[in-house]
């Protein structure tokens, strides 16, 4: 049975009846893409064959628990204890314990939920956008896109903080001072240059430890005000100026994908005075048009769409901005999709400095920050690396421009006949979506060399993993 049906249950009836082990953990670490952690944690045996599954039978979807934790591979030469000092970095000079910290927006609006959130493992928040306008919210406010039980695309059209200014910062001051060592990014956003200059001045003794601002919202009710800012560089410019002018604090701009060229904001920012920069925010966005005749009153809103399903297009600004020689040395925040260790690693390697994440928590809970640490500190153990430090921007140059890629070569598939089941789907795509390389033989595929592009759409198409790369380049032959 596939991992992807476990329910990850908050208090989870497989863990209680177990009374020997976390069965539910385990199955989160391995929903999260963390095999790793678990066969870390859970040492040479597992003494489930013995046992009468006491976890699969309290399983509300009977998942077949015992299969599951006896089929992991097991070797006690990976057993290590965890050391989470190489996670400890900073943010713009300030030290975090760890670069993952809340994004802004409902996950991180309260005192308790943020206090929860560092009780959880987080390095620290960047708190709901703090405004001076009056905020009314529509019912209801999210919709997503979903495969099997998993929100892959999530769509809100939420604004920002709706508690006042001072209420806020009632909120900051009480953080700072029961979790000192957390770090305190607060969100802000004016509408001229009189409530930027204000909100970055109060801001200064709040307890805030820097201060994000927000460019990027695209649900703003006010014209003007939002990501319609982000998208004129001057504007953005403009205010970071007036940040700068009003307050100490280092601050980072919070930057839209709603525009072409992300880095004509990002730089803008930087000639203001900014530290840095943070991306993505939401991405405008319609998830689905009623088609019954029968509703009369459909009405949908453009909203921001975020999670999973947004992270290839925030990697694309990462990388884009990690490129920018004008943004060396500053700090980026990364987001975008942000579900797993693995994903916060492909951002660090690109050039992230801190790692921010919303919508899988709101999936998930604050509990994710458990795989997160524990993947990202283990990959590094395992590759010898001491710091985040070491790996960071390692990725960054192998972005490479498509009119810098090497054309001269065909890599062709490979199959497996030994896992191909006979589906013929590789055929189909070949012959309507590709270059008709593929026929049948004996219910199997048999591939023309002379056809066959490389173009690996038949590997993408497999739903039976039966097919690879052969990871052999072979010249093109100029025929
Ligand atoms: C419900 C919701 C509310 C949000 N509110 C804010 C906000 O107040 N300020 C802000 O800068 N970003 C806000 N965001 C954007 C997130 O901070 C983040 O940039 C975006 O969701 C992408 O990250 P993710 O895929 O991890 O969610 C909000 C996102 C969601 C889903």
């Amino acid at each position: 049975m596939n991992i992807n049906n476990c329910l990850l249950c908050n208090d989870a009836k497989c863990t209680k009846a177990c009374g020997v082990y976390e069965p539910d953990k385990i199955l989160r670490s391995l929903y999260f893409d963390n095999e790793y952690v678990v066969m870390n944690n859970i040492g040479e045996t597992i003494p489930c064959l013995e046992c009468d599954a006491r976890c699969q039978q309290a399983c509300p979807v009977n998942l077949n628990i015992q299969e599951i934790l006896t089929s992991i591979r097991r070797d006690r030469s990976d057993k290590k204890e965890i050391n989470y000092d190489v996670l400890k970095t900073d943010f713009c000079g300030i030290p975090l314990e760890n670069p993952f910290l809340l994004s802004s927006s409902v996950v991180a609006s309260t005192y308790e939920m943020c206090a929860r959130a560092f009780e959880a493992g987080w390095g620290g928040v960047a708190f709901k956008t703090v405004s001076l306008m009056n905020i009314e919210e529509a019912s209801p406010r999210f919709s997503a896109i979903k495969d099997n039980k998993r929100i892959i695309g999530f769509k809100n059209i939420e604004q920002l903080s709706d508690h006042t200014v001072i209420e806020n910062i009632d909120i900051f001051k009480k953080l700072k001072k029961n979790y000192p060592d957390k770090f305190l990014l607060i969100s802000i956003m004016g509408r001229n240059d009189e409530e930027w200059r204000y909100l970055a001045n109060i801001m200064s003794d709040s307890g805030a430890d820097a201060l994000e601002l927000n460019f990027s919202c695209p649900n703003m009710t006010e014209h003007n005000t939002g990501s319609d800012m982000g998208q004129v560089p001057e504007v953005v410019e403009k205010y970071c100026r007036v940040v700068k002018e009003s307050t100490n604090l280092p601050f980072i701009a919070k930057l839209t994908p709603n525009v072409t060229h992300i880095e004509e904001s990002a730089e803008a920012a930087i000639r203001g005075g900014a530290s840095g920069v943070a991306a993505i925010n939401t991405i405008k966005s319609l998830i689905e048009v009623d088609v019954n005749p029968n509703h009369r009153h459909f009405e949908a809103s453009i909203g921001g769409y975020s999670g999973k399903a947004v992270k290839p297009i925030a990697l694309r600004f990462i990388a884009e901005l990690a490129l920018d020689e004008k943004l060396n040395n500053k700090h980026i925040s990364a987001m975008g999709g942000i579900e797993t260790w693995k994903d916060a690693l492909e951002f660090i390697v690109l050039g992230a400095d801190s790692i921010q994440v919303t919508t899988a928590v709101m999936q998930y809970g604050y509990r994710i920050i458990e795989d997160i640490k524990d993947g990202v500190a283990l990959y590094l153990m395992n590759h010898g690396f001491n710091s985040i430090q070491e790996i960071k921007k390692t990725a960054t140059r192998g972005i490479v421009a498509t009119d810098q890629l090497d054309r001269s070569y065909v890599i062709y598939p490979k199959f497996i006949r030994e896992k191909c089941v006979g589906c013929q789907r590789c055929y189909i795509s070949c012959l309507d979506g590709g270059h008709q390389a593929i026929s049948i033989k004996e219910d199997k595929p048999v591939l023309d060399p002379s056809r066959c592009v490389g173009c690996h759409l038949c590997i993408l198409v497999c739903p039976n993993q039966a097919i690879e790369s052969s990871n052999v380049k072979v010249p093109k032959t100029n025929s």
